[in-house]
């Protein structure tokens, strides 16, 4: 039985890939696509690179072929790591939906546990990011998940409770878009992972709580663990980090979902 409502694999380059490894990135994994019946199956790729590889990856597109006319499906698209909270051009080292908008971009990764611990990013500016994010068209894959220490405490239902609560002010339309990535932060960049089988019954949870239909997850997905993940009832793909920068990896990752639908 294939996953009808299809799967969303999100690559996170975080602060990697200069414009000259971003356009070689493509090149492989278009060379790869072309090789494969995958640029024909009902699974989203989405690429979240730097904000300074964002034009040279939206112009790069437009020159290979089938990466370009997956995009046009809709198969393929372009992520951003930030949006401004603000909608009026005023907040000097954000970008506003419109630049976005303008070199590409659908959709924006909001809430990343990297940008709650290290840059003091708050629920207030999420639900503000959220709702800029929304009004203007772009898909928000809004991050949440628990500490090792709210882990062990036994609260990660508590904190995921919290954390949705960012969505208060989404409409049942804005909702039935929205993608939510559940993280557990001791998992980003470690190695180590929840069980398939847990990691499915937080998001589970998840999904009951918000009514947001698409949930993936993240943290360490690689090449050899992403097939137990998205075989899950209710995992719909991942948001690999590390095992995005490398085109053939990712690859194998996106292969890996499309054998599930
Ligand atoms: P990782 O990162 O796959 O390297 O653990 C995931 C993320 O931070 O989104």
């Amino acid at each position: 039985m294939g996953k009808q409502r299809g799967l969303v694999i999100a690559g996170n380059w975080k602060e990697n890939m200069t414009v000259e490894q971003a356009g070689q990135w493509l090149d492989e994994f278009n060379r790869l696509l072309s090789d494969s019946p995958l640029a024909e199956v009902n699974l989203r790729i989405v690429l979240c690179p730097s904000t300074t590889a964002l034009y040279v990856v939206n112009e790069h597109i437009k020159r290979l072929s089938p990466l370009k006319d997956m995009a046009e499906k809709g198969l393929f698209a372009i992520g951003s790591q930030k949006i401004s909270p603000s909608g009026q051009h005023n907040r000097t080292g954000e970008i506003g939906p419109d630049l976005l908008l303008n070199v590409g971009v659908q959709y924006v990764i909001i809430g990343h546990s990297e940008q709650r611990e290290f840059m003091g990013e708050t629920d207030q500016l999420i639900a503000e990011r959220m709702q800029i994010a929304c009004s203007h068209g772009l898909i928000p894959i809004l991050c949440v998940g628990e500490t090792a220490d709210e882990y062990d405490a036994g609260e990660t239902e508590k904190v995921l409770t919290r954390q949705l609560e960012v969505l208060r002010k989404c409409t049942d339309d804005q909702r039935k878009t929205i993608i939510i990535a559940y993280e557990p932060v001791w998992a980003i960049g470690t190695g180590r992972t929840p069980t398939p089988e847990d990691a499915n019954k937080t998001i589970r949870f998840i999904k009951d709580k918000s009514s947001i239909p698409v949930v993936i997850y993240g943290g360490s997905v690689n090449d050899e663990n992403a097939a137990d993940f998205f075989s899950q009832p209710d995992i719909d793909g991942g948001l690999p980090g590390g095992a995005s920068l490398n085109p053939n990896t990712f690859y194998r990752i996106v292969e890996s979902a499309s054998h599930l639908l």
